[in-house]
């Protein structure tokens, strides 16, 4: 492997299949675990500025965890972020304690364990009606676009009932946030994902005066009548933060859903061990889906002082990406982590959601709650559902997305 050859933020190594990249990762792992990268200008619309990449499971979860020298108030972005869309983003992912600790502090009481328990019968209902729809249109075997039909309802209508967008407005929410995750797709650019932006942030700021004029249950009135240490939420925080969710939470699990039926398709023995034993298998199989596909592909870090790395120095002020699909694969935290294993065992932890530290996935158990509401939903009504053809994928260093890819329920 020459690993000269390969640039991490090049759009040639993104279009190459995965499993050349997982190829790359390994090498990487194994004989350049701390590598410098030069900034680059690809077939990407962004520039990227040079970045450290760090590969291995244990430098991607202490970095995670050390977010005092690792920061992510400059940035988190390998490509440099357009003035056109710098406004919208300055919500918790990108924001250093305490206004991180005080943000997060505000907004977590809407995404405990309990809460998400509460709206599981909700999220039920909703993935049943979704199964229905499928039955209904393609149920004598027609095959069907999988992403339009199915995995791309449950997480908008979650994100959407936990904010109290009527159901009237989810389209809209639904063609404006793929904008906004898409700045680097020809079809949007990113004029079109700040126009969409913009929209979403305007729909925001309406949505969060009514509520806090007249609070109606959902998350949204709670965090504007929240009020920690004397401070409540501003409007246009509220609407950050509401792109931020329905950015971060949307298209994620709508793949980890994606991705989870091509998994099950090109794995039967691990259907059969799933669906057999659904309730006991589905918290690995959920983790594991997310381990093997890694829908986020990297979140950079910019380093407050010098540190060491495997050795390596780095100096303050410079950036370090962590690769989380490197990370997710190394053996020397996973048995055999090229398998995709339905049991396997909760420690050590998957990196898909973050290292853990204080940035980890806020809807970490929501995604995992829609992801066993809808895996259920299929096992008892469509336990066949399959896919039938060649995905298409996203040209991205970011996401690990799907956009189409048919399916049959026969
Ligand atoms: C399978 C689905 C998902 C995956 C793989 C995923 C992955 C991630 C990752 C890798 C991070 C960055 C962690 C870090 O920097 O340490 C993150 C942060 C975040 N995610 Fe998720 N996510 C998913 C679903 C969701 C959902 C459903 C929501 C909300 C409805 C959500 C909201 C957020 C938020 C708000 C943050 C920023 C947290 C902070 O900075 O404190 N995510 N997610």
């Amino acid at each position: 492997m020459d690993l000269d050859a390969e640039h991490l933020a090049d759009s040639a190594f993104w279009a190459a299949p995965p499993e050349h990249r997982h190829r790359v990762f390994a090498a990487l792992r194994e004989h350049d675990p701390v590598r410098w990268y030069e900034p680059r200008v690809s077939g990407f619309s962004r520039a990227c500025t040079g970045f450290w990449a760090l590969t291995r499971y244990e430098d991607v979860w202490n970095a995670s965890r050390n977010a005092r020298v690792y920061c992510s108030g400059v940035t988190i972005d390998i490509e440099e972020m357009p003035d056109e869309l710098g406004e919208f983003y300055p919500s918790m992912i990108n924001l250093d304690d305490p206004e991180h600790f005080q943000l997060r502090r505000m907004v977590s009481a809407g995404f405990t364990p309990k809460e998400i328990a509460a709206i599981e019968p909700k999220l039920r209902a909703t993935a049943r009606r979704i199964v229905d729809d499928v039955l209904d249109r393609f149920g004598d075997g027609t095959e069907f676009d999988l992403v339009q039909e199915l995995s791309s309802k449950l997480p908008l209508a979650a994100i959407a009932d936990l904010m109290g967008v009527p159901a009237d407005d989810q389209q809209l929410l639904f063609e404006w946030t793929n904008a906004v995750v898409s700045p680097d797709d020809p079809a949007t650019g990113i004029a079109g994902a700040a126009e969409a932006s913009r929209a979403l942030a305007d729909y925001a700021l309406q949505l969060g005066a009514e509520r806090r004029a007249r609070p109606a249950g959902d998350l949204t009135s709670a965090l504007m009548h929240a009020e920690i240490d004397g401070r409540r939420l501003s409007t246009e925080e509220f609407a950050n933060f509401f792109i931020l969710l329905a950015s971060a939470g949307n298209e994620t699990t709508r793949n980890a859903i994606t991705h989870g039926v091509r998994l099950l398709t090109a794995h039967p023995d691990q259907r059969r061990a799933w669906f057999d034993d659904f309730d006991a298998v589905a918290p690995t199989a959920v983790e594991e889906i997310v381990r093997y596909e890694t829908l986020i592909s990297n979140m950079c870090r910019v380093l407050t002082e010098d540190v060491l790395v495997q050795g390596v120095p780095i100096a303050a002020g410079e950036k370090v990406a962590l690769w989380y699909p490197s990370a997710n694969r190394d053996r020397r935290a996973f048995d055999d982590p090229d398998r995709f294993d339905v049991r396997r065992p909760l420690h050590r932890q998957q990196l898909g959601y973050g290292g853990g530290g204080p940035h980890f996935c806020l809807g970490a158990n929501l995604a995992r709650a829609e992801m066993t509401v809808m895996f259920d939903e299929i096992r008892r009504r469509i336990p066949d559902l399959h896919v039938t053809g060649e995905p298409t994928r996203v040209l991205s260093m970011a996401l690990n997305s799907i956009t189409h890819v048919p399916a049959s329920v026969r």
